[in-house]
């Protein structure tokens, strides 16, 4: 299977640039061992679908409302981004659960409205621990925890669809990879999670590492068992780290 490469560039470009680099995306990202992805913000999303046409680069966006359509001022639907062609979505990042109170039942809402009202777009949902409950040890159980709460009432042959991206809050920004044993351990667990939950689904579901992921680091993370690709912050915004990173065999 290739890796899935997303590039998450969060709220970091203005319209302007995010067109500058997704056609620096479509230069130099065409043909590359991965699924690349790119992740602008929402309002540069139909800009950045046309730029990318023909060069295999596929679209995430990093938010969705759980409703299909309605009076939720400031809110995009499911209908909308499978409208512009967005074939991911991410659900669940730490930073909105931090910033705007994304609980995981609306993390759940949000991955069920997925599942049931598109059949074109992935979910992937963001979990990890703070640097405070990696240091009590309770890493794991958190994460089953998160995980528990975000899938509710998910169905098994709905899962299939699924994506999930460990991203744990101290790694990201921070320029702190998680070590290659933290990656093996906590990708295991969340694999034999997900088979207990989904049977032999979970074999098909995606489990992407995040957290200060850069070329150098991306090696060895990405021959690390259970880890089927990465989510990139801040490197993602450079075509030419992404091209090392989506170049990687
Ligand atoms: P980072 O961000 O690579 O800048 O740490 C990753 C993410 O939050 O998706």
């Amino acid at each position: 299977m290739k890796k899935i490469i997303i590039g998450n560039w969060k709220m970091n470009l203005g319209l302007k640039a995010s067109l500058k680099l997704a056609m620096e995306y479509k230069k130099n990202l065409k043909g590359t061992n991965s699924v690349v992805v790119a992740g602008p913000s929402e309002f540069a999303l139909a800009d950045v679908v046309n730029i990318l046409k023909g060069s295999g680069v596929l679209l995430a966006a990093q938010n969705v409302f759980w409703q299909n359509e309605g009076a939720y001022t400031g809110e995009v639907s499911v209908k909308t981004l499978e409208e512009i062609g967005c074939r991911y979505v991410l659900i669940g990042h730490s930073e909105r659960r931090q910033y705007l109170g994304e609980s995981c039942r609306i993390v759940n809402q949000k991955i069920k409205a997925v599942l049931i009202l598109t059949q074109k777009i992935s979910p992937v949902l963001c979990v990890g621990e703070s640097l405070s409950t990696k240091q009590a040890g309770k890493s794991k159980i958190f994460v089953s925890g998160q995980l528990q709460r975000a899938l509710v009432n998910v169905k098994s042959f709905e899962a299939a669809r699924l994506v999930i991206a460990y991203e744990p809050i101290w790694a990201i920004g921070t320029g702190k990879t998680a070590t290659e044993k933290d990656v093996l351990e906590m990708h295991g667990h969340i694999r034999v999670w997900l088979s207990k939950r989904f049977g032999v689904v979970a074999g098909k579901i995606p489990i992407l590492y995040g957290g200060s992921v850069k070329a150098t680091v991306a090696i060895e993370l990405l021959a690390t068992p259970d880890v089927d690709g990465l989510l990139v912050g801040g490197a993602s915004l450079l075509a030419s780290e992404m091209k090392k990173i989506a170049n990687i065999k």
